[in-house]
């Protein structure tokens, strides 16, 4: 019997798919197909995939040409599953030549001709209106945001808004975008949904504007520096029926997941102290460290330790005070944030003009977990034990720049996809903007 597999997503399985399997079958006596999980589409880079699992199996069953249908879930599994089913053929379509001929040490290896003019990626397009971004404001987070929309389907980047014209041309033609305009009436009526990386304290009448135009927001943290504000604002959002989404990437990527999966799964017993660092040095001059109102490292840096002490402690703390240092102006250079709850400590620490170790430790009554720095790109993580012999390492895929991750699930919300919404949630914006407002009342 001469057996044959092949793989892939199978998303809003079409006409290509169907082609391809029944070839597939056709090189042999016995099919089995590999269906990736959404864990497994997500680390190589698949973002939009629409389909649950279950329906990309069912349709894949439904052809009838898979004899056995299997599940892909890790890199390294085809050679392991290629050995395990004792496998004469391995066969993928001819977008992959080339990519798995170091097979042929093992079976046989077919490229199949793909079918024209069709793809998962072309029928979501269709499915669903690409999405008109415009961008406000032009500075650093702004430019690493446009290479990352590029990974994500279903968005397009048309054009920016400055209130300087020079600096939104300049961006418009970096990027090669439509339009770069300083009149915000004409940004407003091109596009549908707006990301917001304009300087802090600007973030508010941008969203309320947008918002009371019908567009979906995405706006860079801190979202609001005031608890009334940010309220309003998602009141604002439900109302017009408009997604609101802070972006604190950290919150969409996949290794964040998965570390409060396993901080709340009670291996590490109860947790009592969560400890988030985020330091990154700034040059003397620099708008972080002149801006007396809007500027120094809490306002800049505090949302990530934040948002790891509101995801694992909730927001519902008892006391929080702050400790400073400061320049002679009166800027922070070096804040800590302590938060008390009822069983529970937690420190937020954030520095412009002191280094520390940028990590995460999460401590419990059975164990802790240690994030290396920088835990908010998290890659890597470590469960530790009184018994050294029990730790554990996990380690995730950071794609790029992470902000792949926050776009593709905006886009999904935009869309209707109300699955990933725990991951940020409008009370844990809100109670970030409370922080900052008894920050800044100090
Ligand atoms: N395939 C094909 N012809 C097409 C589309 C896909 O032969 N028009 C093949 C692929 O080469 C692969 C299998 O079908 O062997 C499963 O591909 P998958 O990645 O699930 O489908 P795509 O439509 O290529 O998905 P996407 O657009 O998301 O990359």
């Amino acid at each position: 019997m001469k057996k044959v597999i092949t793989y892939g997503s199978f998303d809003l399985f079409h006409e290509g798919h169907y082609q391809l399997l029944k070839r597939a079958r056709e090189l042999g006596d016995y099919l089995i197909v590999g269906v990736t999980t959404e864990h497994y589409d997500e680390y190589r880079g698949k973002l939009n995939v629409m389909d649950s699992l279950m329906e990309r199996i069912d349709n894949v069953k439904k052809t009838g040409f898979a004899d056995e249908i299997i599940i892909e879930d890790h890199i390294g599994q085809k050679l392991e599953d290629v050995q395990k089913y004792q496998v004469d053929v391995f066969t993928v379509g001819s977008d992959w030549t080339g990519t798995f001929d170091w097979l042929k040490d093992y079976c046989e290896v077919v490229y199949l001709e793909r079918t024209k003019n069709v793809s998962s990626t072309m029928l979501r397009a269709k499915k669903y209106k690409i999405l008109n971004l415009g961008v406000i404001g032009t500075g650093r987070i702004a430019r690493r945001f446009y290479p990352e929309t590029k990974y994500v389907s279903g968005v397009n980047v048309k054009g920016v808004y400055n209130p300087h014209l020079q600096s939104a041309s300049d961006y418009q033609e970096m990027f090669g975008l439509e339009f770069g305009t300083d009149n915000i009436e004409k940004f407003w009526e091109q596009i549908d949904a707006v990301y917001i990386a304009s300087p802090h304290e600007t973030h508010v009448s941008y969203m309320e504007q947008a918002l009371q135009m019908g567009k979906h927001v995405l706006c860079e943290k801190p979202m609001a520096l005031s608890e009334r504000e940010a309220k309003d604002l998602y009141a604002l959002a439900a109302k017009k029926e408009c997604v609101l989404m802070e972006a604190v990437k950290t919150a969409y990527c996949p290794g964040f997941q998965q570390l409060l999966g396993i901080a709340r799964s009670g291996v590490i017993g109860a947790i009592r102290d969560v400890e988030a660092a985020f330091t990154k040095l700034e040059t003397a001059g620099s708008r972080e460290l002149t801006d007396l109102d809007f500027g120094g490292s809490f306002l800049e840096l505090a949302s990530y330790p934040l948002l790891a002490i509101f995801k694992l402690l909730g927001t519902d703390y008892e006391d929080l005070r702050f400790e400073a240092i400061r320049d002679e102006n009166g800027i922070d250079l070096y804040t800590k944030a302590y938060f008390r709850y009822k069983n529970s400590l937690a420190t937020a620490k954030t520095g412009l003009g002191v280094k520390s170790e940028g990590e995460l430790l999460i401590s419990g009554t059975k164990g802790y977990i240690f994030v290396p720095a920088p835990w908010w790109k998290t890659q890597e993580i470590e469960v530790r034990f009184e018994k050294q012999e029990q730790n554990e390492k996990f380690f995730y895929k950071f794609l790029g720049e992470g902000l792949r991750y926050e776009i593709s699930d905006f886009v999904a919300a935009v869309n209707g996809n109300e699955k990933k919404e725990h991951k940020l949630r409008a009370e844990e914006s809100v109670a970030m903007a409370r922080v900052m407002e008894a920050w800044r009342n100090v």
